[in-house]
């Protein structure tokens, strides 16, 4: 069942997603993992597999990114949107970061992780959300002028590997809403949490948002408005609405 929708300032969203993520994986009867477009830079470092007896899979469209990853992770070069993408239907875990605002047919990506799973198993997402003025400007503009001009809307810093710029169409890349809940459950997941977060540190740059990434991101966190978050993450579970 959906808690309701919470929210958060920007500067806490990454450690509260990667706590998710942990505490998931260190639950005994999650033993099957698999990150989409984990790409040069898989989240779980190998020794953290290791010590939780994972059976880790890192699935990316680019071979040249899955290149530039350190050594010694299962890999499978393949695109999670395709028709024809399917794994076994056995994974306890399967998310992504970064990787949604990529995906020009989001349906078909959640209905191919919904497929991967396990029964009950679980789907978490960590992405930039519309209508955030950075991730407006990156979709409006075009290539050559974001990246002189905006070079920090590059979302996904880098840990291992740096990865290249990709496409970013932000398609069903949104804040916590009904009508994106009833577009999950319509695909067989029940939402546990739809995080929504405010701020960017961009607008620290801006002349006139210097307080947006501060003072303002916590009003919002207090008077949320949905179309205003700037990064959002979400824990489904597979499996239907009661
Ligand atoms: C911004 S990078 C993020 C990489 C990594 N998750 C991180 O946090 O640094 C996006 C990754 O998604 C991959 N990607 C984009 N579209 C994809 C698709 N349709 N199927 C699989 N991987 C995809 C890209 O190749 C790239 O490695």
């Amino acid at each position: 069942m959906l808690e309701k929708p919470t929210y958060q300032p920007r500067r806490d969203m990454l450690r509260s997603f990667q706590l998710q993520l942990k505490e998931i994986c260190a639950r005994p009867e999650v033993t099957r993992v698999c990150e989409f477009g984990g790409g040069a830079n898989p989240h779980f470092s190998l020794d953290f597999i290791e010590r939780n007896s994972l059976d880790y899979l890192v699935v990316d469209l680019s071979a040249a990114e899955l290149d530039k990853a350190p050594a010694g992770y299962r890999m499978l070069e393949a695109d999670v949107q395709a028709p024809d993408f399917s794994l076994d239907g056995s994974y306890d875990l399967v998310f992504s970061r970064w990787l949604l605002e990529h995906v020009k047919d989001p349906e078909a990506l959640h209905r191919n992780v919904r497929r991967s799973l396990a029964p009950e198993g679980y789907a978490l997402h960590l992405f930039p959300t519309l209508f955030a003025l950075p991730f407006v400007v990156n979709r409006t503009l075009p290539d050559t002028l974001t990246s002189r001009v905006l070079p920090i809307v590059r979302s996904g810093r880098t840990q291992h590997g740096r990865h290249g710029k990709f496409p970013a169409f932000y398609r069903w890349c949104r804040g916590p809403s009904g009508r994106r809940i009833e577009a999950f459950n319509g695909l067989g997941y029940r939402v546990d949490r739809y995080v929504g977060s405010f701020g960017h540190k961009y607008y620290s740059r801006v002349p006139f948002i210097p307080d947006g990434d501060g003072p303002v991101a916590d009003f919002l966190v207090r008077h949320p408005i949905s179309w205003m978050t700037s990064f959002a993450y979400l824990n489904l579970r597979a499996g239907q609405v009661e």
